[in-house]
């Protein structure tokens, strides 16, 4: 059995089947075969780790620490970096939908999967046939412990960032999952991304104004720099382009699972050290060199 003690604290109502392993909050146990997962975390944790889950609170107030995920945002936004409207998208995008699912499903490792993480409301915000967003472990995160998410295979519910992402540094996930991507809604890019574990951003860049009641910060580009910009695209009447932000400079050590990226120094320049890329995916890689 493999047996791992969190802490003393109370047990609230944690529980995963993972294929191979249940977690019980404090412990979790390996057990043999089981069809359907329902796993909860995070609600009792943040003190351990430092940290609060309440509104505000920010990824770059945590204490450096080995054992959390590195990840990689992906969102469309206007130029006022508006993201949404009455939870919706306040677009349709086919292209940008097409994108999204190939770079979120991809893995270079087929026995792999990737980690989408979303906020509650862009859970709900996803119609019922579509979620969980299939060949992908869907993580939802909500503070409140008597969530009615609608759990099953692939879903896991976190009560907080920071216990998401160290959730997904540890076994089976370290293991299991490939790449980690933040998916919104604006709450939870508002906390991840220009915090220390996002080593890049792809971003599709809306060059038309639309009404938007949901907004999100500009990328820190002093954190930052462009790797990749797509030629503009239009589609239902909306310009729009793909681009890829990667962490440079400042230290992006969060995890051992996260690059450092280093550039020549001059912040105008594309002179990326590309050894030091592998961390982002294949089809951005390509997309760069087209
Ligand atoms: N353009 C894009 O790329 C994109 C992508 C995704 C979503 N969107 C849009 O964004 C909008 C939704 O964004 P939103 O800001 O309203 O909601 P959201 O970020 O999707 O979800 C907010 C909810 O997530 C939970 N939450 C937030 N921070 C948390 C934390 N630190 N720990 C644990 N749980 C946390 C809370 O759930 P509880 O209330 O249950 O505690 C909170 O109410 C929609 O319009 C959607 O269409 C746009």
């Amino acid at each position: 059995m493999l047996m791992r003690i969190y802490g003393q604290r109370n047990i609230l109502f944690s529980k995963v089947v993972l294929g191979c392993y249940t977690y019980t909050k404090g412990v979790s146990h390996l057990i043999s075969g089981s069809a359907s997962l329902r796993f909860s975390r995070g609600f009792d944790e943040s003190a351990m780790l430092g940290f609060s889950s309440t509104p505000g609170d920010n990824l770059r107030s945590l204490p450096k620490s080995d054992s959390l995920r590195s990840y990689q945002v992906v969102v469309a936004a206007t130029r006022e970096m508006g993201i949404g409207k009455d939870g919706k998208l306040p677009w349709r995008l086919p292209s940008d939908l097409k994108f999204f699912k190939e770079l979120t499903m991809t893995t270079s490792d087929p026995e792999k999967k990737n980690a989408v993480v979303m906020g509650r409301k862009t859970w709900e915000s996803i119609p019922l046939e579509y979620r969980p967003l299939p060949g992908r472990l869907n993580v939802v995160l909500t503070r409140s412990e008597s969530s009615k998410i609608t759990t099953g295979e692939n879903v896991v519910i976190c009560g907080s960032i920071s216990s998401a992402l160290q959730l997904l540094a540890e076994v089976p996930y370290c293991f299991s999952i490939e790449k980690v991507f933040v998916i919104g809604g604006g709450q939870i890019f508002r906390e991840t991304l220009n915090a220390p574990g996002s080593e890049a951003i792809h971003i599709t860049e809306i060059d038309t104004s639309i009404e938007c009641d949901t907004f999100i910060p500009a990328i820190d580009l002093s954190c930052f720099r462009l790797w990749y910009s797509s030629k503009p695209l239009v589609e239902n009447g909306i310009r729009f382009s793909f681009a890829t932000y990667v962490r440079v400079g400042t230290a992006a050590t969060l995890s051992p699972l996260t690059s450092e990226v280093k550039s020549n120094g001059d912040s105008n320049s594309n002179d990326f050290d590309v050894k030091n890329l592998t961390f982002l995916p294949m089809m951005i890689l390509e997309r760069h060199d087209d």
